[in-house]
């Protein structure tokens, strides 16, 4: 059996300070799996998230990256298996270009400069920013910077992508870029992390969603299973995607499963085949 990218032992985060942010969460990540990741706002969504590649550790419990504990490897040696996109692209972004911000990431990896130039090239076409290579990333609107920052990862090409709310702030077309990243990473093989408050995303995109309330996990499953239970809906005080609501109170009994995207409801209210 492949061994899976990211284990989660009891790992548990408290700050400096003594906030409990994350209570101890033992969890398995699968090859290939896109895992959407849900809570309301300080439920510990980034606390967990940033153990994956180094830059929080855990102050209990264990991180396994492909099978092995992260406590001896530095951050720069995880980065070649979990690229991390903050949720906060200012928090990422130092460089004085773009192209020098794509190029970073590749470079340090130790990559040959026609294998670095390569990437760079792909991740541009792929985000179709080849008009903003010369531009300073903090002179872009938000919603640029932020593709930028997932460009740069995406140059680095690891095996596991972490999202940090990747669709906030984003126009229809940026969030059309991210579905379009999301399929192209799975299409690659490649396992997916997504934090979001973004629920049409979560339910389009994940194969398994885990639920934060309150520093800790209280539900994990599939998107279907998770948007249908009440209890955790209530207590997450978070709400299916818009489509599934409306579908709930308007379609007959005979369309469930209630849908969870467009294309369901239509195939549901069309009769044509899901
Ligand atoms: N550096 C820090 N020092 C101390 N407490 C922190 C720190 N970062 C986060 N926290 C606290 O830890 C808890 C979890 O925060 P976290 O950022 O993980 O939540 P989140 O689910 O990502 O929220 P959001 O949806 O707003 O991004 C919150 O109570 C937050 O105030
Ligand atoms: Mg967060």
């Amino acid at each position: 059996m492949t061994t899976p990218p990211i284990v989660c032992d009891a790992l548990g985060h408290e700050y400096a300070g003594g906030v409990l942010a994350l209570k101890p969460t033992t969890l398995t990540i699968q090859p290939g799996e896109v895992l959407g990741v849900v809570g309301q706002n300080g439920s510990g969504k980034t606390t967990l998230v940033k153990h994956f590649n180094g830059l929080l550790r855990p102050t209990s419990g264990r991180l396994l990256i492909n099978g092995e504990d992260a406590r001896p490897r530095p951050v720069h040696d995880l980065a070649r298996h979990v690229g991390y996109v903050f949720q906060n692209p200012n928090h990422q972004l130092f460089a004085t270009t773009v192209e020098a911000e794509l190029r970073f990431g590749p470079t340090n990896l130790g990559l040959t400069p026609e294998t670095v130039a390569e990437r760079v090239q792909q991740a541009t076409s792929f985000f179709g920013i080849e008009k903003l290579l010369t531009s300073h990333p903090y002179r872009l609107a938000f919603p640029l910077r932020k593709l930028v920052a997932m460009a740069s990862v995406y140059a680095m090409g690891p095996d596991v992508f972490v999202l940090d709310e990747p669709t906030t702030g984003q126009d229809h077309a940026g969030s059309n870029m991210v579905r379009k990243l999301i399929e192209r990473l799975r299409e690659q093989g490649k396992t997916v992390v997504i934090v979001s408050h973004d629920m049409a995303l979560i339910a389009e995109v994940a194969d398994r969603v885990l639920a934060l309330w309150a520093a800790e996990v209280i539900a994990s499953g599939s998107p279907r299973a998770i948007f249908a239970e009440d209890r955790v809906m209530q207590r997450t005080k978070l709400y299916p995607p818009q489509i599934t609501q409306f579908a709930r109170r308007w379609a007959p009994a005979s369309t469930r499963p209630l849908p969870l995207t467009v294309a369901e409801a239509a195939a549901a209210v069309l009769g044509e085949e899901r």
